[in-house]
């Protein structure tokens, strides 16, 4: 991965392969304006720097990256002009403009062996610029290793090293932050490789050892159920999902107690379908190879674990993590059947393409039988959640006020998501004539889909549990360009969002 440090000395001396500095955009009007940081190349440029971007095509809009070489007027060979979009109202970018100005710039400058970043920080929080920044930069650095077997000529490596300009880079809440960035993006790359991993490496057993391995060197304790135990112990929808493929299924749970007194006590829960077939209810073929996002919850759960290791807050964190290979075959599920949950309650399977919900409502089920305080559930639950709210914004369902805070939390680290409701009709819908709930609204059709994972998954929570469940059909997979400090493929939501909502109980109850 690449590293990141702190400098403090003059940028126009720094021997670094890159510059990189900041300007806003105008909306066309007027000379572009350098960000602050700027001033000691812009001097060296004899002030003519932003005249000079300008005859390059610089407009300062969110997003433009536009590089000029320095021939010799600095130390190092280039600058780098990041747009951070018009200037906002008090003169200081938002976090979120920090993070993808980051993310832009180590993206777009890899190749290069050390860049620094002298961008813009906000005076009254600098902790948190220079977390936007360190994060930003590093999620934008970050790559997939792949499958190619000959080397690709036109293909930069990610850049080594980042730099960023801060005022003392001996400030221990600065240094902080660089450590925390360190952590947190290692949890989302890790998040990010794991959904990246072509679905035929990455079957239940596989996924669930990867995931131990990954857990015991963290430091967690481990307990992995394979198909007997499921079978066993109960937990009829994860075993009936898994019961199609080859591939046995496994719950695996990850436990992290805090030294001192434990605030309270916070359970995990993600969806680890390894593949989504749809089962005997089969999806088209178009596009199905997008499927293999579907253990993206289970891949942020984990991750999200082994940042927790290092992160040490004062609760403790328990993960379930239900996986399976939903697939067609002799011995696969089938609509029509009823299927015993772990909490012993009866469904009714309508189409085994709902499958998600089966193997959480177990894994929920358990979580409440353990005892916990806070539920935060999440899964690719529903294409339902893409209609409503597109590819960037999950979907959040669950206690109210818990559904306000994983909104508030997202919008701090730039994960969007937006409080949906559980109404009573679609509860309704749900009714079976042979069990005791259906797995989903048969007579409604697709109408408030996503509304239904939803209210199937709040069966399963304890009366007393303040939970919440994040479908994030849409922003766990980016199929679009790379923009910002988004790649192509598993982006790792809501992982930063999970740390937040740890670190808010923690602080706050
Ligand atoms: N894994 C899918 C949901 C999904 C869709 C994730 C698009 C990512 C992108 C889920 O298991 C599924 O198939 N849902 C069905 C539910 C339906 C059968 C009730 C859906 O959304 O159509
Ligand atoms: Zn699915
Ligand atoms: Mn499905």
């Amino acid at each position: 991965m690449t590293t990141l440090k702190l400098v403090d000395t003059d940028p126009a001396d720094l021997l670094a392969d890159a510059i990189v500095i900041g300007v806003y955009g105008q909306n066309g009007e007027g000379p572009l304006l350098l960000a602050p940081g700027a001033e000691s190349i812009a001097a060296a440029f004899d002030g003519r720097l932003s005249q000079t971007l300008t005859l390059l095509g610089a407009t300062g809009a969110a997003g433009e990256v536009v590089k000029l070489a320095t021939l010799g007027t600095i130390a190092a060979p280039l600058v780098a002009a990041i747009g951070l979009g018009p200037v906002e109202g008090n003169g200081v970018p938002t976090t979120e403009v920090l993070r993808r100005a980051a993310g832009n710039a180590a993206r777009t400058l890899a190749g290069c062996d050390e860049i620094v970043l002298m961008l813009p920080l906000n005076e009254a929080d600098e902790p948190a610029s220079v977390r936007a920044l360190a994060e930003g930069a590093l999620l934008g650095a970050y790559r997939f290793a792949g499958y190619k077997t000959k080397p690709q000529p036109g293909r930069r490596p990610p850049v080594n090293t980042v730099s960023v300009h801060v005022p003392d880079a001996a400030d221990e809440a600065a240094r902080a932050e660089v450590e925390r960035a360190t952590t947190v993006v290692g949890a989302v790359a890790r998040a990010r490789d794991w959904v990246n991993t072509a679905p035929n490496e990455l079957r239940p057993p596989v996924f669930a050892d990867l995931v131990a391995e990954a857990a015991v060197t963290a430091g967690l304790s481990v307990e992995v159920l394979d198909e007997r135990e499921l079978r066993k112990q109960g937990y009829g929808g994860i075993v009936a999902v898994g019961q199609g493929s080859e591939a046995p299924p496994r719950l695996v749970r990850l436990a992290y107690t805090p030294t001192g007194e434990a605030r309270s006590r916070v359970a995990l829960v993600g969806k680890g379908i390894t593949f989504d077939t749809g089962g005997v209810s089969i999806k088209p073929a178009q596009g199905m190879w997008e499927m293999k996002c579907d253990m993206a919850g289970a891949a942020a759960v984990a991750a999200t674990m082994l940042a927790v290791a290092r992160l040490r807050p004062a609760v403790a964190v328990t993960a379930y993590v239900p996986m399976a290979e939903n697939m067609p075959s002799g011995s696969a599920y089938r609509p029509g059947d009823v299927v015993t949950m772990f909490n012993g309650r009866k469904v009714e399977v309508l189409n085994t393409d709902a499958e998600g919900r089966m193997i959480l409502g177990d894994a929920i089920a358990r979580a409440c039988t353990d005892g916990c305080d806070y539920l935060f559930e999440t899964s690719t639950l529903t294409g339902g959640q893409v209609i409503a709210l597109g590819k960037r914004v999950a979907g959040v369902m669950g206690t109210a006020d818990l559904c306000v805070r994983v909104k508030d939390a997202g919008e701090r680290v730039g994960e969007p998501a937006w409080p949906m409701p559980l109404p009573e009709d679609v509860r309704k819908g749900m009714e079976s004539e042979v069990a005791d709930i259906s797995q989903i609204n048969a007579g409604m059709d697709r109408a408030g889909h996503m509304l239904q994972g939803g209210v199937f998954l709040s069966e399963f929570v304890a009366d007393d549990v303040a939970w919440a469940h994040i479908d994030i059909a849409g922003p766990g997979y980016h199929n679009g360009e790379p923009a910002g400090y988004w790649p192509k493929g598993g982006t790792g939501v809501p992982v930063r969002t999970l740390l937040a909502l740890i670190e808010d109980i923690a602080l706050n109850g």
